[in-house]
């Protein structure tokens, strides 16, 4: 991370973010993320497109997985038309991942790039708001593997390539009833705490070969699809927008990594409350 203007990143194709670079502490050269590659689930929409097109922008070849094609071509249409860099698409649903299309997402990773700088698990399902007595059982099952199970099998699948990167950050997208679990939230708050669970896991077995470095954040209550069939009633002009909490994903993909001056120091296996960072930040 570095703070001189003539290094700081013309975000005049992005204009969402740009109006949020103007406010930040912390300034990322335009080349910050240049030459890694890292994967974003969920891409297609909310928080993931967001952070997509967001590490694109600063240099990054993001690998798009996602389930609606759709949505992944128009990410990978903005990216090609706005960036140097080189975005792929990989429509997946994680509800129904298994072992082959894990491999075969390593293998093909491994001939395009080579390794993996960042993985970014932010695909999410809610399910359904209702009493544990009520819970679909099937929709348990859904939520929890695409939740939980899909980002164990990704981080087992593609841990030989994290592990070739010097620097390599995974981030678990956690949520603030997966650190206080609340009435109704079912098998979402569940597995969450179960992915906290795993990003500490994660943390401690890598935190000696130093060269992994794994958190949970928590966005909070942002402006997206997701937060919107959550609080149907809530007026979404309250929220944050996914671009406010772009600077910490920044910091935290770049972390000791290009570094001078500024430094913004993250310990693996630390959870991250994106929402708190912004105001302490702002
Ligand atoms: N927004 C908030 O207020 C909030 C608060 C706390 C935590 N979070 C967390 O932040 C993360 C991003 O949420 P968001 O608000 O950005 O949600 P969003 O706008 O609904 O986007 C979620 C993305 O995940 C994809 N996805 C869902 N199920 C999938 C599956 N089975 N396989 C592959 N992709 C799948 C969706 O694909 P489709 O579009 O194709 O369905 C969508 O692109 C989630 O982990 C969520 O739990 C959000």
């Amino acid at each position: 991370m570095t703070q001189t203007n003539e290094t700081a990143n013309n975000l005049n194709h992005y204009p969402g973010l740009a109006a949020k670079q103007s406010s930040w502490q912390h300034h990322f050269q335009s080349d910050a993320l240049q030459g890694k590659t890292i994967l974003v689930t969920g891409a297609g929409d909310g928080i993931g497109c967001t952070t997509a097109k967001t590490y694109a922008s600063f240099g990054a070849n993001v690998i798009l997985l996602g389930r609606t094609r759709s949505k992944l071509e128009v990410v990978f249409d903005w990216i090609e038309a706005h960036t140097k860099t080189t975005p792929v698409i990989v429509p997946c649903d994680l509800a129904n991942l298994d072992s082959e299309t894990v491999e075969n997402l390593a293998n093909s990773i491994a001939d395009s790039f080579g390794q993996l700088d960042g993985l970014v698990h932010n695909a999410s399902r809610l399910g359904p708001k209702v009493p544990i007595a009520h819970y679909p059982a099937d929709e348990w099952q859904k939520v929890m593997q695409t939740n939980v199970n899909a980002v164990f099998m990704l981080n087992k699948g593609l841990f030989e390539l994290l592990d070739k990167s010097e620097n390599a950050c995974v981030i678990h997208t956690s949520s603030s009833v997966g650190r206080e679990a609340r009435a109704y939230w079912g098998a979402y708050a569940a597995s969450k705490f179960a992915l906290e669970g795993l990003s500490q896991l994660f943390a401690d077995e890598t935190e000696n070969a130093g060269n992994i470095h794994v958190y949970s954040v928590n966005p909070g209550g942002t402006r997206t699809a997701m937060r919107k069939e959550a609080y149907p009633l809530e007026d979404p002009a309250i929220l944050p927008t996914p671009e406010d909490h772009m600077e910490l994903y920044l910091a935290l993909m770049c972390a000791s990594d290009r570094v001078s001056g500024n430094v913004v120091a993250f310990t693996t296996g630390q959870q991250l409350d994106a929402r708190n960072w912004l105001q302490s930040s702002s």
